[in-house]
């Protein structure tokens, strides 16, 4: 059975998306904002995070999985385009956690052949420890050094994330 050490408690994850989901209402203002969760991870940080921005805004999905190609470089795969032209608009791109930031640098570049005006990044979790991208985190909740995290979304082989608060998952040998 594997052990979940309990890390960040629903209190503690529901300050901090009140405080970036009120910031993100200031800077956005004047824009045109469109809120894109990045499936399937974010699903539940980007319910409870829109419901703390309180200008008018549109949500949108999009689906990308990435894979190692026979490149180190990797490559990504749109696996849900979004739905929305987002052409001139105000792109915030929401991601359950920044590893080694491979996903989100590639799906930048296909959202930036969409043509919006801007694109941000909003990501629950900015982990460090193995970062190899260079990918500015705009709106970052928590920062984790290492380890491998489950629940509020966070998945390990898909299960976990229906877990209400995030633990550190330690698998035995
Ligand atoms: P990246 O391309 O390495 O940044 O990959 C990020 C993706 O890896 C995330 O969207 C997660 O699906 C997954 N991931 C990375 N670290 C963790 C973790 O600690 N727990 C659960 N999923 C993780
Ligand atoms: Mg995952």
């Amino acid at each position: 059975m594997p052990e979940f050490i309990p890390l960040i408690s629903q209190q503690e994850i529901q300050e901090k998306i009140r405080e970036i989901g009120q910031k993100i209402t200031r800077d956005y203002k004047d824009l045109d904002l469109v809120v894109v969760g990045v499936l399937k991870g974010s699903f539940i940080f980007l319910a409870d995070l829109v419901r703390h921005i309180t200008i008018d805004h549109e949500i949108d999905l999009v689906g990308a999985s990435s894979y190692e190609g026979t490149s180190s470089t990797g490559q990504i795969q749109i696996t849900k385009p979004p739905d929305f032209d987002l052409e001139g608009r105000d792109v915030l791109l929401v991601e359950d956690i920044v590893d080694t930031g491979r996903t989100l640098v590639m799906l930048v570049k296909f959202m930036q052949g969409l043509n919006p005006r801007s694109i941000k990044i909003c990501s629950l979790i900015d982990k460090n420890e193995r970062r190899e991208a260079k990918i500015n985190v705009d709106y970052s909740c928590f920062s984790l050094d290492r380890g491998f995290i489950v629940g509020y979304g966070l998945d390990y082989n898909e299960k976990y994330r229906n877990l209400p608060e995030i633990f550190n998952l330690k698998l035995q040998s």
